[in-house]
């Protein structure tokens, strides 16, 4: 069996749930799984072996994979027979997330990666609302057993990626504007002097190596990446980040709480759900579909009838994919002939 290498930038550490289940269900399947936290300086994450399995994870920012993200990817050696699998967090279930993955896709291939597999999961939001407690129960629980399901894909060997249409590519890449905006904002972090204890937790954590104390004052370099980490989790909620600072989401989610207490019900979302997050049901109702073919059951889910069929455009994007990439591949095997 071969060995699986998992790289995650993860701002708020949801990401890097969702690789530690991975991991879990990976080694269930015995291989042996190493995870690489992304961030600075990328120049010491080490690359992986020949033939391992490669995970790349991240949370989307703004219809995009995070900017320090792609730095790493792009920095990585050319593969040696590495099969690839993506996996992404978003806060929103729309498909239009889905497109963040473009860019590291066409990087990987570049980098002669296979990319077999891709997965988008949810996680509550870092920013801008704080998700109940029932949604992010249901999130936890949804994500877990769809990094089971990726597992199991990789382990039978199968193949799955996402479709990115023409429309989503577009609005992603106007979004890449995030990345001048997270420069941007980031000139006006400050810290509240008043609120701070001085405990240095956001110098020490910072993935980006941007904040930094010279024992008396705060500062922040330009390499921001609005990761939320800072924000979220300042104990003494000092941090002021900009002009993102009336969204800002400060304290982290009680995780092994909420899905301890049982009285928080697993199907926060359901057919009765009214308002904004009705929008998600579509979400689950497809993922319910998928998992239902691998057996896989969340504890305490219903799992809710489709109002329609479900889209597996997964597979047909890809048969649709591995159909030109034949033709190519034909193609230059009659032009090497003809040499
Ligand atoms: C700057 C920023 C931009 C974000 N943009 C999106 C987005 O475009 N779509 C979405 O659904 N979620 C978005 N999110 C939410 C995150 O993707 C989500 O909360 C994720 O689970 C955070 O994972 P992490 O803790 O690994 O960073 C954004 C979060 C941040 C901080």
């Amino acid at each position: 069996m071969p060995n699986a290498i998992i790289y995650v930038f993860s701002g708020t550490y949801h990401t890097l749930k969702t690789a530690e289940m991975l991991k879990n269900h990976l080694e269930e399947g015995h291989i042996s799984v190493t995870i690489h936290e992304v961030c600075e300086p990328i120049s010491h994450i080490p690359a992986p072996a020949e033939g391992d399995i490669v995970g790349f994870g991240y949370p989307v920012h703004a219809f995009n994979a995070p900017q320090l993200f792609l730095r790493f990817v792009s920095s990585l050696p050319p593969a040696q027979h590495n099969r690839a699998f993506i996996f992404k967090t978003s806060g929103e279930p729309f498909h239009i997330n889905d497109a963040s993955s473009y860019k590291l896709y066409r990087m990987l291939l570049k980098k002669g990666y296979d990319v077999v597999q891709e997965l988008h999961m949810l996680m509550p939001y870092n920013i801008l609302r704080r998700y109940p407690d029932g949604l992010v129960k249901q999130m936890v629980l949804y994500s877990d057993a769809q990094s089971r399901m990726l597992a199991m894909r990789l382990l039978n060997g199968e193949r799955a990626r996402l479709h990115y249409t023409l429309r989503h590519r577009l609005v992603s890449l106007i979004f890449r504007i995030e990345w001048f905006g997270a420069w941007f904002n980031g000139m006006f972090y400050r810290v509240d002097t008043s609120k701070c204890t001085r405990c240095l937790k956001c110098v020490h954590s910072c993935p980006a190596l941007n904040i930094s104390f010279d024992g008396s004052r705060f500062h922040f370099a330009r390499s921001c990446t609005m990761c939320m980490r800072c924000a979220m989790y300042c104990p003494a909620d000092a941090m002021h980040i900009g002009l993102l600072q009336p969204f800002k989401v400060n304290g982290g989610y009680a995780f092994s709480r909420i899905l301890a207490d049982p009285e928080i019900p697993v199907d926060y979302v359901n057919p009765k759900t009214k308002g904004y997050f009705r929008l998600f049901r579509k979400f689950f109702v497809r993922a319910d579909a998928e998992l239902a073919a691998y057996g896989i059951t969340i504890p305490g889910h219903t799992p809710q009838p489709a109002a329609e069929p479900p889209e597996f455009e997964v597979f047909e994007a890809y048969q649709q994919e591995q159909a030109v990439g034949e033709q190519e591949q034909a193609g230059s095997a009659a032009a090497n002939l003809a040499e």
